[in-house]
Order: structure tokens, then C-alpha cells, then sequence
């Protein structure tokens, strides 16, 4: 049986069900509510690595993430995101992006299964829901940014600290970059389609204007009343459409491991 509990806004939604034993009626509603919401989580799901890539399976294609290494050879597919208690600076992902936005098609789906987490409240991912963040947008607005492209770096400002650590093992990957129109129709629905921890530029638009519209709708993608927050606990898995979705992590210090992969 599947329980579904509407989180904020319709911002979210938790799940009740056993991922391990889905019946196909179930899966249907899972994918219903996840193109609905945007963010969709299970708690107490302790799965192992089988049992989770069979589950993504369910959902499409693993993708290859081109900046973190697989799990193992078996489970390539799954990457881990881990912090420990004794780095330093910033973690991966503290600032508002879309999953690899720098790629010519960026990941539909991204999952997070928590397998070491520091205390409830602690180390958290807040998402902010860009179907709303586009509906609310003014009418001049919008009509100003339905033909606008922007190019996205893979050494954008929230890439700083990896392209640091890079630099101190004294090997840099490649730079990749993309372009892609800002607003985009996902699930039927309009949404803002704009990374702002990749952002490099808006295309053919001059400088002054390109600073006043990037300083509007950075700040407009993020406003609270978007926002959900997920608090994190050990066996919980997070799936959201990483299109319409920004997403970033708290910072924190402490020991976190999580599991991910992304899915076109
Ligand atoms: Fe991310």
C-alpha cells in the first residue's frame, strides 16, 4: 500500500510504502505524485545497493555522472556523496543548482539514500520548486525571459572548493559547458530552468542588463514560500525532478554518506 502525505505548498511528499516490494499499481503512484510534486521521500528504507538500482530502473535510465566516481565496478551507477566530520570549508553542493545543468541534457531524476547522517536537523537539503517560482513571476517578466538562453559551467561559483581541491592534487578535469533556454515545459508545466551554482551568462544581452535580471531572478528562484526543507535520517531516500527543482545542502560538520544516482 502506498500513503502519500503533501508536504508544504504541494512542494513535497512522503511516501509511505515498502520500496523493496512495489506492486505495479504502486509504482504508478509514485511517479504520479513525483511529476505532481517535485520532491518525493520514503523513510525507513534500508536498501541495498541491488535493491536500490533495481528501484531507479523503475524510474529510467542511470545516468553516468561525469564528477564523482562509481561505488564499484558492479555499481557504477551509484555514486558516493560523503563528508567527514574533519574536512574543511564548504561540502558538495552548498548553494542552489541543478545536477549537472553543464551537459547538453541534464538528468530528469536525482536520488539521494541516506546511509550515515549526523543529528535529525543537522545536515539538511532544502529544494525550492521552480513550477511555482515561474507562476508567480510577473507577466513582464516572463515574457522577457521566454526566449532567453543562458550558458552554464561545470566550473561555475559553486564548483570553487572541488576546482581548489583539484588544483592541490594537481589534477583539474575538464570544463563543461552547455546552453539551455530558461524556461522550459516539464511535466505539461512551465518552469524556470536556471542553475544559479553553474550560472557563467545570459546570451546576447549587455552587461547592465544582465546584471539587474540575474540579480532579480536569483533572488526570486529562492524565495522561502518555494522552499522545502528536508530533514535528514539514516535509511531515507529522496527523489526529486532535477529540472524543476534547485536544490542545495545545508552546511554542516559532522560524518554524512549518501548515495546517489542520477536518472535520465
Ligand atoms: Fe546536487
Amino acid at each position: 500500500m502506498v500513503t502519500v502525505i503533501t508536504k508544504k505548498n504541494k512542494i513535497a511528499a512522503e511516501i509511505k510504502c515498502d520500496l523493496k516490494n512495489l506492486k505495479n499499481l504502486e509504482l504508478k503512484k509514485i511517479k504520479e505524485t513525483l511529476n505532481n510534486f517535485g520532491m518525493i521521500y520514503f523513510k525507513n528504507q534500508n536498501l541495498s545497493s541491488d535493491n536500490y538500482l533495481k528501484f531507479a530502473k523503475k524510474l529510467g535510465t542511470p545516468a553516468d555522472y561525469p564528477r564523482l566516481k562509481g561505488l564499484n565496478s558492479k555499481y557504477n551507477k551509484i555514486t558516493v556523496v560523503e563528508r567527514k566530520v574533519t574536512d574543511k570549508g564548504p561540502s558538495f553542493g552548498e548553494q542552489f543548482h541543478t545536477d549537472s545543468i553543464y551537459t547538453k541534457k541534464p538528468p530528469r531524476f536525482t536520488m539521494l539514500l541516506s546511509k550515515l547522517v549526523p543529528k535529525k536537523g543537522l545536515a539538511n537539503t532544502e529544494f525550492s520548486s521552480q513550477y511555482l517560482a515561474y507562476k508567480s513571476l510577473p507577466q513582464n517578466i516572463k515574457k522577457r525571459l521566454k526566449n532567453l538562453t543562458a550558458t552554464y559551467s561545470s566550473n561555475g561559483p559553486i564548483s570553487v572548493t572541488t576546482q581548489e581541491r583539484e588544483k592541490e592534487k594537481g589534477k583539474q578535469k575538464n570544463e563543461l559547458i552547455s546552453t539551455h533556454k530558461i524556461i522550459k515545459k516539464i511535466n505539461k508545466k512551465l518552469s524556470i530552468f536556471c542553475s544559479p551554482g553553474h550560472f557563467i551568462s545570459f546570451n546576447n544581452l549587455n552587461k547592465k542588463e544582465e546584471i539587474k535580471l540575474k540579480k532579480y531572478l536569483f533572488r526570486h528562484q529562492v524565495k522561502k514560500k518555494f522552499q522545502y526543507c528536508l530533514e535528514w535520517e539514516k535509511n531515507q531516500l529522496a527523489i526529486w525532478d532535477n529540472r524543476s527543482m534547485l536544490h542545495q545542502a545545508t552546511p554542516f560538520k559532522g560524518n554524512r554518506k549518501m548515495y546517489r544516482i542520477t536518472i535520465y
